[in-house]
């Protein structure tokens, strides 16, 4: 480093506030302050703006409609289709031959779909689709990895009202299997395999097990070819070839079947506090306005850029920010489908340049593991078309956010730290680039027309600089409408914490992200993590209780508690401590056993950092375990008061035995 870095660094180092670069102010699409209460005094009309965004084949009658809280209805008997609104209005503006969609594929091959090509395949998917007996309202599961077929199988789906519900390829055969079984689904898009490092993985094999154990019977199931020769696994029996389909219904005109604003668009699962994923379901009007209107106004996306998220379709982030959001605004959404480090470290600066990237937006983890991996990789590419950078899915530490702002944005480009959810929809809480002052660290305001607040257990506001719980007291469009055939769950897992649940009152239901927060004196919001037992490895959002589950199910385990523990890329990482029944050793053995089983049930993704085996877990005198104990020890902390304890002899022997390992 020379001199000039070192003082740059220093005070890059002490500086708490960044104020948007004047160059991005200037062309931004929001630069009104007073959009915050513009959107206050006219709510929930100031909706409409949103709604604005999109082509209705019928307009709405009402913005919301509350009577039903927390029922909530948004823009209602609008009616409109989401393919023709991220497709077809753009060919009928006369953008037909403009980029929709750029796909890098890890080998180095890459396909552009212009919006008329999209419009082609997703025609012809959607015939085929229709050909196989897809009804309107079939659940659709797709189960592939970020190959272009992924967002064409959603889009037509979406065209003929037909619901889907995409799984992580990531995801495990069992995980594939729960959420194929809990939506009923019949029909599975999957592929026979993708690139990862280098090597073809097969996932045809894992789609093929997690077929053998879905419990009602699977219609139809259509198989991408992207491997080619490359495959272990390939199509067979009934099983459909992708292509094949799409070339026998080239051509075909498939009208986008309107819809209502509060039909299903898609279900999502994500975890939550018990075994059993959560099917988030989003709908058609709501949540497609509400992914526009920040796609525009957050991520500052406009028809003539080049976009990249880095996250994978088959998370939230993906839907709403790879696809819906930014193909709604006709802008040029580039997919990639490898690793950042295949087959170097600057794989992604490179993909930047030669693509003329203007916004990027990726997940604090990444952006960790760039910071290790050292600046001298992306100082090998020409960066300067970056106009805006973005973070999401788990909190982002001030150093990693000005390593970001400086070694990728070159200190010209604003950072936004999004704060959501897969039940939001959309962003909630972040700086909009072209009005607020950036605070590394600390995710910003909540946007206009969203009421976020933070509370403390009875639901009084905490004071400035206070931690608390994180509530959201007003509805907003991109909001989750229930938890699928559980609206039980659903009002019990979010509502029921801070609201009045028999009241008739609108005003009176309160949503609970479960997430902690810090509120600091101009109503900016730090997020602290969540407080249910959801940990977030990676940016991913995983279940304790899943992954507990699967380990007691290893013969030799007696019982089992897992926790996050903090690491240095991973932001979090899953310790496991294992108690093993009397007969059992806790050796390498079962170790071993304990992580294929975790691999097995959910994916690699859970795979525990740390397998500590122990006599005990700490509990409480009525026998809860103390989860913040084991967190604490996880992360090398000091131990919190253990004065409760049963047996507070316990964590001694734990920590020793974490030490050893
Ligand atoms: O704890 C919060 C964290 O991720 C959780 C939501 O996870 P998921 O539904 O998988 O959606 C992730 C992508 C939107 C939240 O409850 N989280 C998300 N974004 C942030 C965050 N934590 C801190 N800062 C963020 N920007």
């Amino acid at each position: 480093m020379t001199d000039d870095d070192t003082e740059l660094e220093a005070r890059l180092e002490e500086q708490e506030a960044f104020e948007p670069p004047e160059s991005f102010v200037e062309q931004a699409n929001v630069t009104d302050e007073g959009i915050y209460e513009a959107f206050a005094e006219n709510w929930p009309g100031c909706w409409e703006r949103a709604a604005d965004l999109l082509e209705w084949d019928e307009s709405y009658d009402e913005v919301l409609d509350e009577s039903e809280a927390p029922f909530y209805e948004w823009f209602v008997d609008g009616k409109l289709n989401a393919s023709h609104n991220c497709i077809d209005r753009h060919v009928e503006a006369g953008r037909g031959d403009e980029v929709a969609i750029e796909w890098v594929g890890e080998p180095g091959e890459t396909r552009t779909y212009t919006y008329d090509g999209l419009r082609e395949e997703v025609e012809a998917f959607a015939a085929g689709l229709r050909d196989l007996g897809v009804e309107a309202d079939d659940v659709v599961t797709l189960y592939l990895p970020m190959i272009p077929e992924l967002p064409i199988a959603m889009l037509a789906c979406a065209r003929i009202g037909a619901p889907h519900s995409a799984v992580f390829a990531g995801f495990s055969a069992d995980a594939l299997a729960t959420r194929m079984t809990s939506a009923d689904s019949e029909y599975l898009v999957t592929c026979d395999g993708y690139y990862r490092r280098g090597e073809a993985l097969d996932h045809l094999a894992k789609a093929n097990e997690g077929l053998e154990s879905v419990d009602h019977g699977v219609s139809e199931v259509v198989v991408v070819d992207r491997l080619g020769a490359d495959a272990d696994t390939t199509a067979g029996g009934d099983q459909r070839d992708f292509g094949e389909l799409v070339d026998e219904h080239a051509g075909a005109s498939v009208e986008p079947v309107p819809r209502d604003a509060e039909d299903m668009l898609f279900l999502m699962y994500t975890s939550g506090t018990t075994g059993q994923p959560k099917g988030v379901k989003h709908t058609t009007g709501g949540y497609l306005a509400y992914a526009a209107w920040t796609s525009r106004a957050v991520l500052d996306i406009e028809a003539e850029d080049t976009y990249w998220c880095a996250a994978d379709i088959g998370w939230i982030t993906g839907h709403s920010y790879i696809v819906y959001g930014p193909l709604a605004l006709g802008t040029t959404t580039l997919l990639y489908e490898g690793t950042p480090d295949h087959p170097e470290r600057d794989r992604m600066w490179e993909i930047v340049a030669d693509n003329e990237v203007d916004i990027f937006y990726t997940a604090p983890t990444a952006i960790r593991a760039f910071m290790k991996w050292g600046e001298e990789y992306p100082e090998r590419h020409d960066l300067s078309s970056l106009r805006l950078l973005g973070t999401v899915g788990e909190p982002i530490n001030p150093r990693a956010w000005k390593w970001y702002y400086r070694h990728i944005g070159s200190e010209e480009c604003p950072i936004v730290d999004t704060w959501w959810q897969t039940e939001t929809g959309g962003m909630m809480i972040t700086t909009l680039p072209g009005v607020n002052t950036m605070k590394p660290g600390s995710a910003g305001p909540p946007l206009p027309g969203i009421d976020a607040r933070v509370v403390d257990v009875g639901g009084t506001e905490v004071e400035a600089g206070r931690a608390g719980y994180l509530t959201i007291d007003r509805p907003w469009p991109g909001m989750l409408r229930t938890l699928y055939r559980n609206d039980d769950r659903f009002v019990s897992e979010y509502w029921a914490e801070y609201s009045d649940t028999g009241s008739d009152d609108p005003d009176d239901w309160i949503y609970f992200p479960e997430d902690g927060a810090k509120l600091d004196e101009d109503g900016y919001i730090t997020i602290l993590g969540r407080v249910d037992d959801v940990i977030n490895v990676a940016g991913h959002r995983l279940g304790t209780m899943e992954i507990e589950s699967a380990i007691v199910g290893t013969e030799g385990v007696a019982e089992a508690a897992v926790v996050g523990g903090d690491h240095e890329v991973k932001g979090e990482a899953v310790f496991a401590y294992v108690i093993t029944e009397e007969a059992a050793d806790g050796d390498e053995a079962l170790r071993e056993e304990i992580v294929a089983n975790v691999e097995d049930a959910i994916g690699p993704i859970a795979r525990p950092e740390e397998v500590v085996f122990t006599p005990e877990l700490p509990k409480t005198r009525s026998g809860k375990i103390m989860r913040r104990l084991l967190e604490d020890i996880a992360s090398g902390e000091e131990l919190g008061d253990t004065s409760t304890l049963r047996n507070p002899e316990v964590v001694e022997k734990i920590q020793g035995s974490v030490g050893e390992r």
